[in-house]
This record gives structure tokens, sequence and C-alpha cells, in this order.
């Protein structure tokens, strides 16, 4: 029965049409078709966003909130009106609980920065997973230096999914805030947040999700999930890099303080100090990304005129597909994949091959993954590992890339073994 709604679903998603949104697959690299499965890092994007971004620069480009004239006005809309097409994308209750900020690296750093900083101390515990991209290690670290509370860490099993009878010991009445990684940029596990959130609120502890990885690929329901804390960069769901977005219930942002100061985020300023504007503005200091922002607002419009669900299905199809071909290689060891539901990002290893001199000889074939730690270096410290290779698939992949990428791993094991 799940087959069947999956494969209708499958059936509705047509690749080749959306293909043709993305003038760059059109692109030769290195004599061949290019072939992109670093979407994981970035994804590429589609006509729509690249237009609404130099319509922005090119005919409505003005500072926000400042200006009387036109383009001022058309640009405040605009930018105003993205805030609500994303709050619509992840059904917040307000468009007043989306920040924009650069990138989730930012939305993280304001969450500690400012819910943190008001709200921990020592004696205190943050619990995270050891799954976490260092954007959400990091901040919880340098704060922790200063405030002296403690940062704990989450395992994984041997299998490569959440440890969650050790989540359950690990979160106590001392944890004031857990936060987790949607689904994972190393291992593309989509993590059991749901349980995790639940030990959270048993504890009254804050719940904070990094969704990165997830929301480009997965229809995403802040209120479904009540989060306290949801994170997501725009450039990896097909928009612009340099925006992201931090939604956080509007009761929350009402409480914390400003995390940088500076023009529109104030209400009044005199040489005795200052008062705040109103959500989300109060977040979001100085001269804003607006073409940015504009951008994402037309991504989020791209993608849902796609369908999340049908999206979803198309990729776990093509997911399931790879992870069967990739099992085949015996010379391959490919790291989680084992239990539960994941993304279609396979990090592994080829035998005897180093992952730089395996992404670089992938490139010559036209085939673009990442190659490295992938900013999670205590997940790979766990599964004792520097690096890996790393294909991370995306909506405007098909099988045949697939084939390919298995193929090429087939060349580097035989030119390396030479
Ligand atoms: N976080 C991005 C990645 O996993 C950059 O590649």
């Amino acid at each position: 029965m799940m087959e069947a709604i999956s494969e209708r679903a499958a059936k509705q998603f047509d690749v080749e049409n959306v293909r043709r949104d993305f003038s760059v697959l059109e692109r030769k690299i290195n004599g061949h078709a290019l072939c992109y499965l670093d979407n994981a890092a970035t994804s590429q994007r589609p006509k729509a966003v690249v237009d609404a971004v130099v319509e922005s620069l090119t005919w409505s480009n003005a500072n926000i909130h400042r200006a009387i004239h036109t383009l001022g006005y058309e640009a405040t809309v605009a930018y105003e009106e993205a805030h609500k097409k994303v709050a619509r994308f992840i059904n917040a209750k307000s468009w007043r609980e989306i920040v924009f900020v650069r990138n989730a690296t930012e939305a993280l750093n304001l969450v500690a920065g400012s819910w943190g900083a008001a709200n921990l101390r020592a004696g205190d515990e943050v619990v995270v997973t050891i799954m976490e991209h260092h954007s959400n290690i990091v901040p919880w670290q340098l704060l922790a230096a200063r405030l002296g509370f403690e940062l704990k860490f989450i395992p994984v099993t041997p299998d490569g999914i959440l440890d969650l009878d050790a989540a359950a010991k690990l979160i106590t009445r001392k944890t004031k805030l857990v936060g987790a990684v949607h689904a994972s940029n190393v291992l593309g596990a989509i993590n059991p947040v749901e349980k995790l959130r639940e030990m959270a609120r048993s504890v009254g502890a804050r719940f904070l999700l990094d969704g990165a990885q997830s929301i480009p690929h997965m229809a995403v329901d802040v209120r479904a999930l009540d989060c306290d804390f949801f994170a997501a960069s725009g450039h990896k769901m097909c928009g612009p890099t340099g925006i992201g977005f931090l939604y956080a219930k509007k009761e929350l942002l009402d409480g914390m303080p400003p995390f940088l100061g500076g023009g529109d985020m104030i209400a009044t300023v005199t040489t005795n100090g200052s008062t705040w504007n109103e959500l989300p503005w109060k977040f979001e200091a100085g001269t804003s990304a607006v073409a940015e922002g504009i951008g994402m607002g037309a991504a989020v419009d791209y993608l849902s005129n796609i369908g999340m669900n049908s999206l979803f299905e198309y990729e776990r199809e093509l997911g399931g597909y790879v992870l069967e071909k990739l099992r085949a290689l015996p010379y391959v060891t490919l790291y989680g994949h084992k239990r539960g539901e994941s993304l279609a990002v396979f990090s592994l290893n080829v035998e005897g091959v180093h992952p730089h001199d395996g992404a670089n000889l992938l490139d010559r074939l036209g085939i673009a993954v990442r190659s490295g730690h992938h900013c999670a270096q205590p997940l790979m410290n766990v599964l004792g590992m520097d690096n890996t290779l790393r294909a991370s698939f995306y909506f405007y992949n098909t099988r045949e890339e697939a084939d390919r990428l298995v193929h090429a791993l087939g060349e580097l094991k035989r030119v390396f073994d030479r």
C-alpha cells in the first residue's frame, strides 16, 4: 500500500520538467554533462529564483523601512512578503516569528547569543546530539566558556542512529535546552525529533531544531513539530546564499534581548538607552539582504509549487535506488543507512582511495561531490573516520546520474588499484 502511494507520488513528479528550470544542469564539466551531487553543501537555484533576485536588484532596489519613495516602498513590501511566504511554508502562527539572518549558522548563534546568554548559568546543561554540524556545537561551547554551564552530547548507536536510551539519561532537570539536527548532513539520517522533544518537554527544557538539511527535502510544520526554535539556510533550499531564517515562538522572541544592535532594530535611541522595534525587526539590525530575502521567498514559492510531499517521495525512491547500488559495491564502505529513515545523502569511502583524491577524479568525470569532514568532526570521530566522500542528491537528480556515480566509483577503485 505504502509502495503504491509512493509510486503514484513519484509519477506525478516530472524530473525532466524540473531539470529545465536549472540552466546549470546543461553545463559540461571536463567534457561531461554536469552531475551535481553536492546538494547538502548548497543546492542549485532555479530560474524563478535568479529572476526574482535580478528583478529586485534591477527594478526595485532601495533600502527597506527607511524611505517614503516608491522604490523604498516596493522593496519593503517585497521583503516583508518574503517573511510571510516562509511563515506559510513552515506553518508558523505568525510571520513575525520569522527572523531573516545570513544562514542557519547565524540563526543558531542568535539563539545562543540572545536566548542562551539571557537564560543559562553555571549548573545548567545544554544537550545536543553528536550528529550536530559545528554550527550547533561551537556557539554553545563559546557561551559555556563564558557562563559555566555544561554541554552534553547524545551519542549514536553503531548503526549510526541516535541512542535514545542514552538521551533519556542525559536529559534531566538540569537541562535547559535540547538541540538536534533534524537530518544529518553526513549520514542523511532523519532524526526522531518528536521523541527528543517529548524528553525536553518532560523536564521543562526548550527544544531547538537545526533544519538546514531537512527543510530542502521534506514538509516542515513547526507547529506540529512544536519546536521552540528552527534554523535554516536559504541556499540549501534553492534560494540565494547570504540569507536564511530563524523561526522562534513569538513569546520567546518577545522576551529575548537583541542579538545585534544598530539600525532598524530600535524603536527609540537616546544617550541613556534604547528601546526595540517590533518583531521580527528587533533581530534584523542593519541594512538587510533585501534581494536575497526576496530570492528566498521565490525559492519557497518554487518548492511549494512542486509540492514538498511529492518532492520527498521522489527523493525517497531515488535514494532507495542509490542505496541498493552502493550496497552492491564490495569496495565501498557506506556510513549510516542501516536503520530508520534517511535522506538521499551518502557518505562513503572507497577502499584505498583518499576522499580528496576521489572527489578530484570524480570531478574529472563531471561529478560534483564533497570530500572532507563535512563540518561534523565529533560525529566523524565516533564513527572512526577523518574524511569521507559525500554524494547528496536533490529532486533534480536522476537514476541515470546515480548510475554514473556508481560507475565512477568503480573507476576510482580501478585507477587507484593500479
Ligand atoms: N553544511 C554544509 C555541508 O554539509 C556546508 O556541506
